[in-house]
């Protein structure tokens, strides 16, 4: 039994409390990821296409109504280490197509197919440090050649991120380690996604909202609460 198989049917409270502070609901954090994603999408030519995405650790399958939102002809699997909230995404999903959800051991992904784009959200900083490197390569043995990986982390760099942090503020996130952008770097590498761009994310709290359609031009800021990689398998 895992830390989220005791907070699956409460986990959005908890989200709720730890990002009070800079204003917003967990629904922004949750959509920006999938903004961004699509605008790659968008920019290779992929949206349109019946592409099958990978959730890798996707929890209680929050990504699926955004996805069904900005790409109506993707293939959904999702899969995560803790069943109980696999069992929650499948209750939330259950009428949905093309979308499927299953748990496992946390690093033989139980597919046989292979994925156009691999999008892994919050999830690194939750696996062992020793076994993160482990986990990546078989990510990597998944993508499609051509195909594209997210990695979505919180970024140590920023101040209100180590607050959170230190506050406990998420309680599941108890036993994780957060994963700087230099370390996630140098694994990508190692597992041969040296083909890769680094952006930084969520720099402004709600009451300077009027200053997030400037966000773009900071990307190589590393000092944003998120940062993600986008790494292409050549
Ligand atoms: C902070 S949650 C993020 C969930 C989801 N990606 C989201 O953004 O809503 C981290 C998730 O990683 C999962 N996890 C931890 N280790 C994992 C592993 N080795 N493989 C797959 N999922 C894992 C946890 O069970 C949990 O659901």
């Amino acid at each position: 039994m895992t830390v989220f198989d005791k907070y699956a049917d409460n986990y959005d409270e908890g989200h709720v409390k730890a990002v009070a502070m800079s204003g917003f609901k967990p629904d922004y954090f949750h959509e920006y990821k999938f903004k961004e994603l699509v605008n790659f999408l968008e920019e290779v030519g992929l949206v349109n296409k019946q592409i099958k995405l990978l959730d890798f650790g996707c929890g209680i399958g929050r990504s699926v109504k955004y996805l069904r939102k900005y790409l109506p002809k993707v293939f959904i699997y999702g899969i995560d280490v803790s069943v109980g909230e696999i069992r929650v995404a499948k209750e939330k999903n259950k009428n949905l197509k093309n979308v499927k959800f299953t748990s496992f051991d946390g690093f033989n992904i139980p597919f046989k197919e292979k994925f156009d784009v691999i999008f892994v959200a919050n999830v690194f900083h939750h696996i062992k440090r020793n076994d993160q490197e482990k986990v990546l390569k078989n990510i990597y043995n998944k993508l499609l050649d051509n195909g594209y990986l997210f990695i979505f982390e919180h970024n140590p760099l920023n101040p209100l991120t180590q607050w959170i942090y230190f506050r406990n503020d998420f309680q599941f996130d108890k036993n994780s380690n957060l994963l700087s952008h230099f370390r996630t770097g140098k694994f990508l590498k190692k597992v041969g996604l040296a083909n890769n761009e680094i952006r930084f994310a969520i720099f402004f709290p709600q009451f300077l909202s009027m200053l997030i359609p400037f966000e773009k031009y900071l990307r190589w800021l590393p000092f944003g609460a998120h940062y993600y990689y986008i790494a292409k398998k050549a």
